[in-house]
């Protein structure tokens, strides 16, 4: 095929050309009916293309135009069998994945670590986890993979299984051995589904960790709008192979997608496509040079570091994706959250993500070699021992805590129901405090990564407790709780938990 072309994104451009007199929806018919400061700022072409399916535009749910071809195309590109464009990230992605392999009450593993988006394909399908704990590293504060001998154990205590389910990379770009993983899998006759959320830019550069396509996952996910140049909400969901019932996930998709998708963004899904089919090992190529350097800096700084090939080879790192780099701040005594609001209020710089010990900064095919050398000045200075005394300092907190040893994660909670029946159970509001040993019935992130500390169906256990009221207190960011502050938590009633078992 023609990797040059951009079929659904031209098939837009000719309905403007065309100047059709447009008595459809969106009802801003081209712009004409839009306030006018917005469309001032956003401008006409991107409102003269938010059309809607219709002759000559194609259906995201039925494809049978330029959007087929395009899908077609971003398979080729992939190596992939199918590609399915999904306009809600890659949070509708897990939850397609999950529904289209799993049935209520079917076995599926899962790390314990996965994003949030996870749980919620769990609840809409009605799956039973088997949580898998990914490996750790405690000085590094950070979740790594699962490995295939933890896959291989899983797989063993549990021939039930239908499938696996696997996040590689991590957010932090620590990837697993993916392709002895699907070797494993496939061996055992089960299914292997990949959150690649983070691994849109893998299958494009040598130098990157495997893709999950050319592992030969059976489907995986991509944020295009993560690491490549999408509009955001912009994913790809790929299958291959002849494992996976192909109608069911159509049915699925047909399901959970809009039946008015957004065109500007699935036309950046296309046009995303051809860029890095055609340009897209030297794109980045360069990406990949910059990140590396800017991390050589990084570390010459004292106080600081960033994690790299040397990392690599220890349990749960089989390969690095090197655009993402991880600042681990601690011997600076701040905090990742208290490093990411000076970097932003002092340095106008905001980072992708920040935890107690680390700031991560994406490295993409748009980061400039100046918004670089910024980054790693304003590192430099806050650094200096002779740092500005208006900056402010740290809290002291992280040392504290440190003292006390109580910074570790927290062990994985006993599930005590499954996630959908604890979300559809009937609930009541507790004390956060005083919730120790009530079954969990939402889910509670630090976000991002968005990875649940406590999900439904979880016993929320004393060190759960003791680890959000330090996260909370460092200043994280939590999503998931219906009381934003996590005063009060909703628990599954005591009538409804007394009869709770998981079965065999
Ligand atoms: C591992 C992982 N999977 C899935 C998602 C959801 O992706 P999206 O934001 O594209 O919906 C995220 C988001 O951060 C993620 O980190």
């Amino acid at each position: 095929m023609d990797q040059s072309k951009t079929p659904y994104f031209q098939a837009l451009l000719e309905y403007v050309d065309a100047g059709v007199i447009p008595f459809h929806t969106p009802g801003h018919q081209q712009g004409l009916g839009m306030d006018r400061a917005f469309r001032e700022f956003v401008g006409d072409n991107i409102c003269a293309i938010d059309l809607t399916p219709m002759p000559g535009i194609d259906d995201l749910l039925q494809p049978t135009e330029s959007l087929k071809e395009a899908q077609e195309l971003a398979a080729e590109a992939y190596g992939a069998d199918r590609t399915f464009f999904l306009i809600n990230g890659s949070t509708s992605g897990n939850q397609c994945m999950m529904m289209a392999a799993v049935n209520p009450g079917e076995k599926i593993a899962v790390p314990r670590n996965s994003h949030k988006s996870m749980l919620g394909g769990l609840v809409m399908s009605g799956a039973r986890p088997i949580y898998m704990q990914p490996e750790v590293d405690e000085e590094l504060h950070m979740d790594l993979t699962v490995t295939p001998q933890t896959i291989a154990r899983t797989l063993e205590e549990h021939p039930d299984l239908v499938a696996v389910y696997i996040v590689n990379p991590t957010y932090y770009g620590i990837t697993t051995d993916i392709e002895a993983i699907v070797e494993l899998v496939h061996a055992a006759g089960k299914l292997l589904l990949v959150d690649e959320a983070w691994g849109p830019h893998f299958h494009f550069h040598p130098a990157l960790p495997i893709s999950a396509t050319a592992a030969g996952a059976d489907l995986c996910i991509n944020s295009t709008h993560k690491m490549l140049s999408a509009f955001s909400q912009c994913a790809m969901l790929h299958q291959k192979g002849d494992r996976v019932r192909v109608d069911r996930l159509k049915a699925v998709l047909k399901m959970l997608l809009s039946t008015s998708p957004n065109l500007p963004m699935v036309a950046s899904l296309d046009v995303a496509r051809k860029q890095m089919a055609t340009e897209g090992p030297a794109l980045l190529s360069q990406t990949i040079e910059l990140a590396q350097e800017t991390r050589r800096r990084l570390n010459q700084i004292e106080g600081l570091y960033c994690f790299g090939k040397e990392i690599q080879g220890r349990k749960g790192v089989f390969d690095l994706d090197p655009t993402k780099i991880a600042v681990t701040v601690k011997a600076l005594g701040y905090t990742g959250y208290e490093a990411s609001e000076l970097l932003r209020r002092r340095y106008n710089i905001q980072v992708e993500l920040a935890d107690l010990f680390n700031v991560v900064a994406l490295f993409t095919i748009g980061t400039s070699r100046d918004a670089a050398d910024r980054f790693v000045a304003a590192f430099e200075e806050m650094a200096r021992d002779d740092r500005p005394v208006d900056i402010f300092a740290p809290s002291g907190i992280l040392e504290r805590r440190l003292k006390k040893g109580s910074y570790r994660l927290p062990k994985i909670a006993p599930m005590r129901m499954l996630p959908r029946d604890a979300f559809l159970a009937d609930t009541e509001f507790v004390s956060f405090a005083d919730s120790r040993g009530r079954i969990c019935a939402e889910t509670i992130s630090p976000y991002p990564p968005g990875i649940p500390v406590i999900s439904p169906g979880e016993e929320i256990t004393g060190e759960i407790i003791e680890y959000l009221k330090l996260e909370l207190k460092a200043g994280v960011r939590i999503q998931g709780p219906y009381d934003d502050e996590l005063r009060k938590i909703r628990v599954v009633q005591a009538s409804a938990a007394g009869g709770a078992s998981l079965g065999a």
